[in-house]
């Protein structure tokens, strides 16, 4: 069975929650999955070529602390990403202006300047907007698993 890993990035859990409520979905497709709170490099550099990244913004455009540790060992040790395939849900509130989903975008960039692929568009769930993540997450994945032939069960 192959895995795909949930590397999250919250402040306060509401990504959490959101990398939990979607993890059911992947297993239906056939996956095993991990979610992964304190994520590091060797997660996705170690025979991964499936992930999904799942950040909210902190600060003024900032990663969340748990997140910050994997976003600095991707600068410094700039690994190439050229087999990874990913997702990404970016978690945010468009009253902070410019750094509305700072830290998703940022990442996004990121695994791009890594030769890592994203799959589709990136989702930005605006807290001013949808009141629970979930409403916005669960559809999202639904239609990314599709559209993506990401089924293998
Ligand atoms: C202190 C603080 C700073 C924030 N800064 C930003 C920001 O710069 N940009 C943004 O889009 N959202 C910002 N947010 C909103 C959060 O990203 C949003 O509420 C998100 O859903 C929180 O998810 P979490 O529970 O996983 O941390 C901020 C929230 C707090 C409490």
């Amino acid at each position: 069975m192959p895995t795909l890993k949930i590397l999250v990035g919250t402040m306060y859990g509401g990504a959490l929650d959101v990398a939990e409520q979607v993890k059911p979905l992947f297993e239906d497709a056939g996956y095993e999955v991990a979610v992964l709170e304190q994520p590091t490099l060797v997660d996705i550099v170690e025979d991964t070529d499936l992930a999904l990244f799942c950040t909210s913004t902190t600060g003024s455009g900032d990663f969340p602390g748990n997140i910050v540790p994997f976003v600095r060992e991707l600068q410094e040790k700039s690994p190439g990403l050229p087999n990874l395939r990913y997702g990404l849900i970016a978690l945010g509130d468009s009253s902070y202006g410019d750094t509305f989903c700072g830290a998703g975008r940022r990442l996004d960039e990121l695994l791009q300047e890594q030769g890592a692929m994203r799959l589709g568009e990136r989702l930005e769930i605006d807290a001013m907007e949808t009141f629970m993540a979930d409403d916005a997450a669960l559809p999202w994945v639904e239609s990314w698993i599709a559209s993506q032939n990401l089924k293998v069960a």
